[in-house]
């Protein structure tokens, strides 16, 4: 016994260096496009870049399989995030319009952004924020008690292969996609935030956008351990639309017609899978994976097909929603379907109790599971059926890895899930891991802790909500 609590100890202690050593080699260089085997179905998200080894335990997928994640899309889609500790963020702050300055390399790239606050926001009280770019039904979230912040994309990057912008004066040259582009210019509003704007709780921030701007949001809460919850709108192909079944909704947005129109959103290795998409080691599940343990919600309109709502919903979302259970976190992924159209505004209410959840703890009834009016395809992750088996260890989903060019990573340490399984058979047993009072204690789909602390009880508020009172 105390042999092996010592031997614990001193594992756990050393995890980190033993568990980076522990990790599967990264092929280098990385393969060519042509040489990865054709997948049909979505590619198993626990299976190395190598091909053939799997992910055995929590700490094991953030530790190893994450970083590798990170560092594959780099490569095969956005191109490398420049490296943060080099630049220098200066911001001026004149009412609620923030001047933010980057310099890097003897150079230097300025943009602007705009601050709305909710009533209410002071420094005693700070809010939390959603980054956007793009139009946002901005009422919505400052009624609900949520600072909106916006800025010109168009000044950081323009959607276009002109090399403008703050960014292209700082990289011009480089091999990057405008939607990395578009994410450093979220993250670099945030060290401006946090610099300048005390009425805001730099700790609780969303990013979003629609479309491409929908695609530029998933890319800037991959890159950036900051973000909270990750927000993406009618996102579609180099999104959260799959690049396999990209046909499900009957119109088509594809890697060949979204590489053909605009080439500059990605690198130009993505260039490279053309009319060979299902040689990708990855698709859109990924990506979404790759953000837990962080929050992501899902926004598509059935009245969208051009962007594959369907797809997303369907295939993409449950796929990656298979990564969040095992993580023992699958509530912190969610699928808002809604009827309307490509971006319609209507969007941005229908992710809104999910975001207030995240931010406040607001319980809703809204169930972000749902698929109707559709149903999951199965057949499209067929490694649902081999998930590894449940791990054995404490999932320590803190996550201070860097990510290969991204240095802006902060812990983010989930505050109510500490154990998990697959299965998620949950004995009461004291030793147990206990949930805070107000914190979630149970429901459909629950498998964080089910034992309150002492002084409150889990009392049951709906089917898929319990809580300690
Ligand atoms: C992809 O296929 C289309 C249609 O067959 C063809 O016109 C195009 O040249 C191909 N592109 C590449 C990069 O192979
Ligand atoms: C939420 O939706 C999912 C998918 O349709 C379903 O399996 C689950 O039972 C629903 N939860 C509740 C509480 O209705």
């Amino acid at each position: 016994m105390l042999f092996s609590f010592v031997t614990w100890t001193l594992l756990s202690l050393a995890a980190p260096i033993l568990a980076q050593a522990a990790c599967p080699a990264t092929p280098s260089p990385f393969p060519k496009a042509a040489t990865f085997p054709t997948i049909t179905t979505l590619p198993d998200p626990f299976t190395y870049l190598d091909g053939t080894t799997r992910v055995k335990s929590l700490d094991e997928w953030y530790t190893c399989r994450q970083p590798e994640i990170v560092k594959f899309l780099q490569e095969y889609q956005y191109g490398y995030y420049p490296d943060h500790s080099l630049e220098t963020v200066t911001a001026t702050r004149n009412g609620n319009t923030l001047s933010i300055s980057v310099s890097a390399g003897g150079k230097t790239g300025q943009f602007s952004a705009s601050i709305l606050l909710p009533s209410g926001a002071t420094s005693a009280n700070p809010a939390p924020v959603i980054i956007a770019i793009g139009g946002i039904d901005n009422n919505v979230y400052l009624n609900a008690g949520i600072a909106v912040v916006t800025f010109d994309y168009t000044a950081v990057a323009p959607d276009s292969n002109t090399k403008t912008g703050a960014f292209w004066s700082l990289y011009n040259g480089r091999d990057i996609g405008t939607l990395a582009a578009w994410a450093w210019g979220f993250h670099r509003v945030l060290d401006a935030l946090e610099m300048r704007a005390p009425e805001i709780d730099s700790k609780l921030v969303g990013v979003t956008g629609c479309s491409r701007l929908g695609k530029a949001a998933l890319a800037a809460g991959l890159f950036d351990t900051r973000i909270t919850v990750t927000m993406p709108m009618s996102s579609g192909i180099q999104g959260l639309g799959p690049y396999r079944y990209h046909a499900l909704s009957g119109q088509d947005e594809t890697l060949e017609n979204s590489k053909a129109g605009a080439p500059w959103w990605s690198d130009s290795t993505l260039g490279t899978f053309v009319n060979q998409s299902e040689r990708l080691p990855y698709d859109a599940h990924t990506i979404a994976a790759a953000i837990a343990p962080r929050h992501l919600i899902i926004d598509q309109g059935t009245g969208d097909p051009y962007t594959n709502s369907k797809g997303t919903a369907i295939v993409v979302f449950p796929a990656a929603k298979l990564v969040y259970r095992w993580l023992g976190i699958e509530t912190r992924i969610g699928m808002a379907i809604r009827s309307g159209g490509h971006c319609d505004l209507s969007g941005y209410a229908n992710v809104l109790p999910f975001v207030l959840q995240v931010f406040k703890g607001t319980p809703t009834s809204r169930n972000y599971s749902d698929l109707s009016p559709w149903t999951e395809m199965k057949e499209a992750y067929p490694w649902a059926s081999s998930i590894p088996a449940a791990p054995s260890t404490t999932a320590t989903a803190s996550t201070s890895s860097t990510t290969a060019g991204a240095s802006t990573t902060f812990a983010t340490t989930p505050s109510s899930t500490t154990t998990t399984t697959t299965t998620s058979t949950t004995t009461s047993s004291a030793a147990g891991p206990q949930q805070t009072k107000w914190g979630q204690c149970g429901g459909n789909g629950w498998t964080g802790p089910t034992i309150c602390v002492a002084g409150s009880t889990c009392t049951k508020q709906n089917e898929w909500y319990s809580q300690c009172i």
